[in-house]
Formats: structure tokens, sequence, C-alpha cells
């Protein structure tokens, strides 16, 4: 039933556009990974690691000092309590984390509420897991959640868990106070462990970032999930973790023992010290893809598309109506060929592709130049 199920997943659109994007030399705006490295001193810390010897099995929670950085980080930035012992697990990467909750968390037959549009891993890694989604839409243009969906959604005798992305892919969205304040609510009120993927935690550009284990009685209900793949961009790493309280975590890492055990020592080691003075490394990266999104945003803009700023993340939609497109996916398809760029069709990210049939999510965590030769070619495309 699983491997059918995962069979029927096929190859994603990620990795399709990717391969597209190698073949024809197209400017590769769909996945979302900087065309750049992160922090230099990361990088040392990481050879000065692989060369003092850091190169076995690390324990199987993570190195203990990336386990202490982490609860300190979530301590120093969100007054978070976690116990660096039992209350922190890294994985490979958050897909790893997301999976590995699921896988032990959840028992086949049980209900998960996933919000749609969806980082496409959480609904795979549900049917590795047996358990089935109970998706909740967020409509274009605002990508609002609504909390009457939600609650609909929530409530049912199979409910254990509901996953939440926020910052989010693919809408760009950082959720408001009154939208988490839902999502508690019906995380309480049907007693739901929450699954949160704060993997863009510290890429926001307007307002702030607001962790769900935040608000009242979510603590001790919420496993959290980042990555320093997307706060250090070093993707390629997959170097992810969660943290929380000590069962939710002893269930992910029941899972992850046997998934892939634990690896990446040196790296482990380097993000270590990149998590310890975390905003000095991450804001000059910030600004960078902010002046990035600007440079897309109003390029876009220009050209015709209806943009939507994104509030964070690696990502904006584009409207392709006003340019009197109608499917989007069609339109991503020929895009390589047409005009050496390639983007992704923001429906691939819905269950039902109906709300978003003519938007396009383009990534712009590229150099400046890279957008800009992007934005040429799309503006001086036949396809207008
Ligand atoms: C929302 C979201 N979660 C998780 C991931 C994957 O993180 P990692 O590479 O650390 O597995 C991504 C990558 O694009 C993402 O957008």
């Amino acid at each position: 039933m699983t491997a059918a199920r995962l069979r029927a997943f096929g190859t994603t659109i990620f990795t399709e556009m990717s391969a597209l994007a190698a073949r024809t030399g197209a400017i590769n705006l769909g996945q979302g990974f900087p065309d750049t490295d992160g922090p230099r001193e990361l990088v040392a810390a990481a050879h000065s690691a692989m060369r003092s010897g850091a190169n076995q099995y690390a324990p199987l929670a993570g190195v203990p000092e990336l386990c202490l950085a982490i609860a300190e980080h979530q301590r120093r930035r969100y007054g978070l309590d976690v116990d660096p012992e039992c209350g922190v697990q890294v994985t490979f990467g958050a897909t790893e984390a997301i999976a590995a909750a699921m896988l032990g968390l959840l028992e086949p037959g049980d209900e998960v509420v996933v919000i749609e549009p969806f980082y496409d891993s959480y609904v795979a890694a549900a049917a590795i897991a047996g358990a089935t989604p109970r998706f909740v839409t967020m409509h274009p243009p605002d990508f609002a959640l609504d909390a009457g969906a939600l609650a609909e959604a929530a409530a049912g005798d199979r409910v254990r868990m509901l996953v939440l992305n926020s910052p989010h892919n693919p809408t760009g969205r950082v959720l408001s106070r009154d939208e988490l304040a839902a999502v508690a609510r019906v995380c309480i009120d049907n007693d739901l462990v929450a699954v949160t993927d704060e993997v863009y935690e510290h890429l926001v550009f307007d307002g702030e970032h607001v962790p769900l284990a935040r608000l009242d009685g979510m603590a001790e209900r919420t496993l959290t999930i980042s990555s320093a793949g997307k706060s250090f961009s070093f993707t390629g790493w997959k170097l992810g973790w969660c943290s929380g309280p000590p069962e939710l975590v002893a269930a992910v890492r029941a899972a992850k023992q046997f998934m892939s055990f634990a690896g990446g020592t040196p790296l482990q080691h380097a993000v270590a010290g990149g998590l310890a003075d975390a905003e000095r490394h991450v804001a000059p990266l910030r600004a960078a893809l902010q002046a990035d999104r600007d440079r897309l945003c109003d390029g876009l803009r220009a050209i015709g598309f209806g943009v939507s700023v994104p509030a964070g993340t690696y990502f904006v939609n584009a409207d392709l109506a006003p340019l009197g497109v109608a499917d989007a996916r069609e339109w991503c398809r020929e895009l390589p060929s047409r005009a050496g760029v390639v983007a992704i069709p923001t429906s691939a990210f819905y269950e039902r592709p109906e709300p978003a049939q003519t938007l396009v999510r383009f990534a712009f965590c590229k150099r400046p130049e890279v957008i800009e030769e992007a934005v040429e070619r799309l503006g001086s495309a036949p396809w207008r």
C-alpha cells in the first residue's frame, strides 16, 4: 500500500524542472536553493572539524555542542525552554524531521491537518506513515488562513496532528498572530500535536516570525522544525533539527535512528558555531535576499505580471492572468525553451490545482545579475 502510494507521487515537479534547467541551460528560478555559499566562517569551521578528527558517527541526538546551541537559540530568540539533551534531535535536513515526526507520532489510519498550498514532503510523509491528510485551503491573492475551515478540518475522531509552515513556502507569507491563535485554538480544542516547519524563521523581511510554541498552551504539544540549509544558505548540507517536549522528540528519535542514524558530524560542529551567533551570520544574507526580492518583484511587475510581495522566504508568486495566460502549468513547461527560465506552477503545491491555475512561483535566492538576466529574458520572450 505504501509502495503504491509512493509510486503514485512520481518524480516531483522540482526535480523535473531542475533537470530541465540543467539540460537546457535555462536560469533556474524553480527549486529554492541559493547560487552563492553561506558564511565562509562556517565552511572553515567544517574544514577544521574534519581536520581535527570529527569524522565518525555523531551521537544519535546530535553532537552535544549543536544540541546545546539549538536549545540556547530557542531560548535567546523566542524565550522557549528547551532541554538540550531530551528536547532536541538533529536530522538529515528538515525533511527527515518531518518524516520522522509522522512515522514516530502517527498510526496507520490517523489523519493530519495539512494547510495547502503545502511543501510537498508533508503529504508524502503522511502517506509513508499510513496517515491521511485533511486539507485546509489558503486562496490567492492574500492566502489568508480561514479559521472556520481550520476548525472543521481539525474536528474528527482520527485527527492527531496539524502541520504548520510559517514563514510559508510557496506563498512567502508570515502568518499573523490572529492566524496563529486560531491554529493554537484548534490544536488545544482537539488535542492535536502541532508540527511546525520554521525553516525560513530567519528569512523574514516584513513583520515578525512567532513560533507556534510561543502561544499559550502550545509549547507542550508542539514540535518545532528548522534547518541550517535555509538559515545559512547551505541547503546541500541537509542539516536540520527539531525541538520540543521530550516525549515528542523521543518519538522522532525512535524513527530517525532507523532511517539514517546519525551523520554529518563535521557539519554539525560548524552549525553549532553558526547558531551561537546566528544573527551576525544571517543578517547579511537576509539583506541581500530582500534586495533580490525587490529586484525580482519590480522586474516582474514592469513586465505586466500580477505580483504579491512576499514577507519572507525565497519565493514570490506571480499571476499570469493580466498577461492573458490561463494555464500556468503549461506555461512553465514551455518557459525554458521560450525564455530560458525555469519556474514552478504554484498549483503544484495544492492537492487540487483550481485555486492557483494562473500562478507561478519564482525563487529569488539568486545573485542580482542572475535575477536581472532572468527578468530581461522574461521581458523579451515571444510568449507575450
Ligand atoms: C517549507 C520547507 N520545509 C522544508 C524544506 C526542506 O528543508 P531541508 O533541506 O532542510 O530538508 C524546504 C525546502 O525547500 C521548505 O521549503
